[in-house]
Formats: C-alpha cells, sequence, structure tokens
C-alpha cells in the first residue's frame, strides 16, 4: 500500500502545532499500524528529518500507552482495540490518513502524538486502591467468598487499560467511564468495601479537580473503547457516589 499521512507536529507544550503531510510506500496489510509509523520514522531519520514522536510500550493492548486519535476516532477504525494492535489491513491503497493526539484540556499534548495522561494517575491515586495489612497477618484471599456474578462485572472493570480513548472520544472530555471503571472494580467485591465511601468521594473529586468534563449519557466512550467497558460502570459510580454523600 501506498498512503498519505496528514499527521499533528508540535515540538512543545507551548508550540501552536500543524498538520504535516508525509507518503509512506510499500506498506504490508499485515503490519500494525505502530509498524507503520516506525516505517515513517526510519525513512525520516534517513532524510535527517524529526522523527514522529509517538506513544508505546506493550504493543499488544495492555499498557494503554499508544493514544492515537486515527481518521477522527480514537485507536482508529477497528473496534476492540488498542492503536498498537490496529492492522493496515483495515486501510486501502492511496487511503490519506490523518493521525492526532488525544484531544482534552486534562491531557496537554507533550510533543506530537504524545499527551500528559498524569491526570488519570493522580485520580487513581486519590482513591483506586485498597489498603492490605502485610505485616504477616495478611488474610488469605480464597477466605473471602465472592459470587461468581460479582467476580466476572469485577473483572470486566478491571480490564480498563486507562488509555483516555473515552476521554479523547467524548465531547465533554468526560473520565467517567474510566473513573467508573476503576470504581467499579472495588465496589462489587467485600475487599473494596472498607474504603468505599472515601473512594469515590475522593476519586470524583480529583477528577474534577483536573479539569475532565460532565458526562451527558450519549455513549461514545463506550462505542470507542477498546476494552469494552460499559456504561453500567458510571451508573454504579454514580449508586456510589449518592450513598457516600448521604453518610456524609
Ligand atoms: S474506560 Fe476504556 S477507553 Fe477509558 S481508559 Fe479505560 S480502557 Fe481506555
Ligand atoms: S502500546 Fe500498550 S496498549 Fe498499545
Amino acid at each position: 500500500m501506498n498512503l498519505t499521512l496528514k499527521i499533528w507536529r508540535q515540538k512543545n507544550a507551548s508550540d501552536k502545532g500543524k498538520m504535516v503531510d508525509y507518503k509512506v510506500t510499500d506498506i504490508s496489510e499485515h503490519m500494525s499500524f505502530l509498524e507503520m509509523m516506525d516505517v515513517l520514522n526510519e525513512q525520516l531519520i534517513n532524510k535527517g528529518e524529526e522523527p514522529v514522536a509517538f506513544d508505546h510500550d506493550c504493543r499488544e493492548g495492555i499498557c494503554g500507552m499508544c493514544s492515537m486519535y486515527i481518521n477522527g476516532e480514537a485507536h482508529g477504525p477497528d473496534r476492540g482495540v488498542t492503536t498498537c494492535q490496529l492492522h493496515m489491513r483495515m486501510f486501502n491503497d492511496r487511503d490519506t490518513i490523518y493521525i492526532e493526539p488525544f484531544r482534552a484540556a486534562a491531557f496537554p499534548v507533550i510533543k506530537d502524538l504524545v499527551v500528559d495522561r498524569s491526570s488519570f494517575e493522580r485520580i487513581q491515586q486519590a482513591g483506586g486502591f485498597i489498603s492490605v495489612n502485610t505485616s504477616g497477618n495478611t488474610q488469605d484471599a480464597n477466605s473471602i467468598p465472592i459470587a461468581k456474578d460479582a467476580a466476572d462485572e469485577a473483572m470486566d472493570a478491571a480490564t480498563c487499560i486507562g488509555c483516555g480513548a473515552c476521554v479523547a472520544t467524548c465531547k465533554n472530555s468526560s473520565a467517567m467511564l474510566f473513573v467508573g471503571a476503576k470504581v467499579s472494580q472495588y465496589a462489587l467485591l467485600p475487599q473494596g468495601q472498607v474504603e468505599a465511601a472515601d473512594r469515590v468521594l475522593n476519586m470524583v473529586k480529583q477528577m474534577d479537580e483536573e479539569g475532565f468534563g460532565n458526562c451527558t449519557n450519549t455513549g461514545a466512550c463506550e462505542i470507542e473503547c477498546p476494552k469494552g467497558i460499559s456504561l453500567e460502570n458510571i451508573a454504579r459510580m454514580n449508586r456510589e457516589y449518592m450513598k457516600a454523600s448521604m453518610k456524609g
């Protein structure tokens, strides 16, 4: 395949940034999207030009780093995959592909396609954990019975990889799907009950302080989420928040 790429280039956080056109040739349909980007960068390095900065780590849909907005969709045109799992067979010869960073006020661009998602980390630090006594008398995990349905739902919520596609997709830049998943994964389990009220209040407070917008139930986040995180998690977070607020 021969392709035209229109890529967002931005030197640093304060640079205005602009779309720049590139051509890549002989791209195999079996390549991943990031391998295609590697080909482009090799080409740029050989010409003495600055390669395009983009985030990646695992390249297998686990780390949530590869935050690219491709042809107007977070993680591109395929469903249930991250950018690193996207294959070039989703595109056609002579296509023009638009590649931009995830855009949200709470995800400022660092360089080119790399954004700062430390706001997600601060939300996690505000309550996305359970405190376990590790002084030698820790209870065996298997000694607490958990209903299969609850374990399955908690596991589904825990598959959120913190990629930020939900935020980038939402017209309000809301982080409710991410925070809903992180609250739910503990709210569904007995181990999460002790700190449940503080968790939801603190995580939502941090989410608001980071500048994420409100949820208006459009559901775009659920569609673009590579892990299929359900909107039910937002509803559960709202219920948890209500319960915690009434406790006072
Ligand atoms: S909810 Fe989905 S889209 Fe949002 S951060 Fe988690 S995995 Fe990514
Ligand atoms: S590089 Fe890890 S999820 Fe894409």
